[in-house]
């Protein structure tokens, strides 16, 4: 059974291929699906932070500020990027290591953007509930930043 959240991610997921459709400028890319996903789920941040050598910078978001640069292999940005893969954090208390950007955010999703088989970004999202994310935002994110 298709679930709501699925439904949502696939009209999603067609919108922000109609939207970057030609366009190669990746801060552009970025700023519209951050624009997007933020938009459609009401999330409490929703962002990209850029590979610059060594760290994440803070890329096009939507939602309060946030820190500028994070360290490869820290946070859950940074464990992302390090270990080349997706985390789903439930509780971001119960992560070690989590960089509190914001005291409002209980949950976070991290997914690498990929571009020539190497990471150039990850897009963070954070809500202010615990447990609101799964795998179906896993599978749907990851699909979404395919587009670049
Ligand atoms: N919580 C992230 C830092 C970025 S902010 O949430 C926007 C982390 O632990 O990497």
């Amino acid at each position: 059974m298709t679930t709501d959240k699925e439904k949502t991610y696939e009209l999603l997921y067609k919108q922000v291929q109609a939207l970057i459709d030609g366009e190669k400028d990746e801060v552009a890319v970025m700023a519209n699906v951050a624009a997007m996903i933020h938009e459609t789920f009401h999330f409490w941040w929703t962002g990209f932070y850029r590979v610059m050598g060594q760290e994440l910078v803070l890329g096009p978001f939507q939602g309060p500020i946030a820190c500028t640069r994070i360290a490869y292999g820290r946070g859950v940005c940074g464990t992302a990027w390090q270990e080349k893969r997706s985390i789903v954090v439930p509780d971001v208390e119960q992560f070690k290591g989590h960089i509190a950007c914001s005291s409002a955010s209980k949950s976070e999703i991290v997914v690498p953007v990929w571009k020539n088989d190497e990471i150039v970004a990850v897009l963070d999202i954070d809500s202010e509930k615990l447990n609101t994310f799964d795998e179906t935002d896993r599978i749907w994110l990851e699909k979404i930043v395919t587009c670049f």
